[in-house]
């Protein structure tokens, strides 16, 4: 699929998923959602990719939220049908089999907030700001925030940032838990490459499994969350990873993983 709103480059087994409506700071429109979600499933299916980085293009956003322009004469039903959409384009993302980081290069707010906290990790410019200023426009937020914050930050955090509709600065939200890591603009997507290189040199298998059982801890309660674990620890065994894991720890080597 030849894509309109993105750009996608893979190289050395990671890609980078670039948000690309830089003269509307990369709003989500409902073409840009499927094709985050086309883009999701390809990536994930693509067993040469390892790690994936979303980020926007141009120097101002990461994504400015849902396109208002698209959403403002939306009936009820039309809206259900937009938040829908953007719950199958972020689930899709959330749900990868490999890690996704967010590198979030400006303004992150709204629907834009919410792709960012359905990635794994969010690593953040020092000039972005963030926030869900959706009731200023007199909705809430609709592609999860109402459901992943509260579970980053608590309730009453929650619900003082949507309520309010306040936008934060990157460091206010690493202060929050919201953000791993806040760096200097020029150097975030070196900082994110040398990050997602990093995982990308750890086995495949175990920290796909890994994820799974990370994000499996949200619904399960602990007991059955810790026999999850134990069955995708299980797993792992029947890997090659493994092998070659252990193997080179034996032979005091580097391991060189193939995700098999
Ligand atoms: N939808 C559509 N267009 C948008 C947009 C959005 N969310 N955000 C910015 N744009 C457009 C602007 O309309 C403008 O277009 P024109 O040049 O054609 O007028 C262009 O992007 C540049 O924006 P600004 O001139 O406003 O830039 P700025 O630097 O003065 O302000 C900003 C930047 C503070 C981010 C401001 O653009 C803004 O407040 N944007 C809206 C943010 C927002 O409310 N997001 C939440 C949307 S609702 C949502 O996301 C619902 C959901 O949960 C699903």
């Amino acid at each position: 699929m030849e894509y309109k709103n993105l750009i996608v480059e893979i190289k050395d087994g990671i890609a980078l998923v670039k948000l690309n409506r830089p003269k509307a700071l990369n709003a989500l429109n409902s073409e840009m959602l499927e094709e985050i979600k086309h883009a999701g499933d390809a990536l994930n299916a693509n067993k040469d990719v390892r790690v994936v980085i979303i980020t926007g293009e141009g120097d101002k956003a990461f994504i400015a939220g849902a396109d208002i322009l698209e959403m403002k004469d939306l009936t009820a039903i039309g809206g259900m049908k937009f938040s829908l959409k953007g719950f199958e384009a972020i689930g899709t993302l959330e749900n990868m089999e490999k890690p996704v980081i967010a590198a979030v290069n400006g303004f992150a707010l709204g629907g834009g907030f919410e792709v960012a906290i359905a990635c794994d990790i969010i690593y953040a410019s020092d000039k972005a700001k963030v926030g869900f200023p959706e009731t200023t426009l007199g909705i809430h937020p609709g592609f999860g925030g109402t459901q992943r914050t509260a579970k980053l930050v608590g309730l009453a955090k929650a619900k003082e940032l949507i309520f309010t509709g306040k936008t934060i600065t990157a460091q206010e939200a690493y202060k929050m838990g919201l953000i791993n890591k806040v760096v200097p603009h020029d150097q975030l997507m070196g900082e994110v490459m040398a990050l997602a290189e990093k995982i990308k040199a750890n086995g495949p298998f175990a920290v796909r499994l890994a994820k799974e059982c990370i994000n499996k801890s949200l619904s399960l309660d602990n007991k059955e969350g810790l026999i999850f674990e134990a069955k995708n620890f299980g797993l792992c065994f029947a890997t090659k990873d493994q092998k070659e894991g252990m193997t080179a720890f034996v032979e005091k080597r580097k391991p060189t993983y193939k995700g098999e």
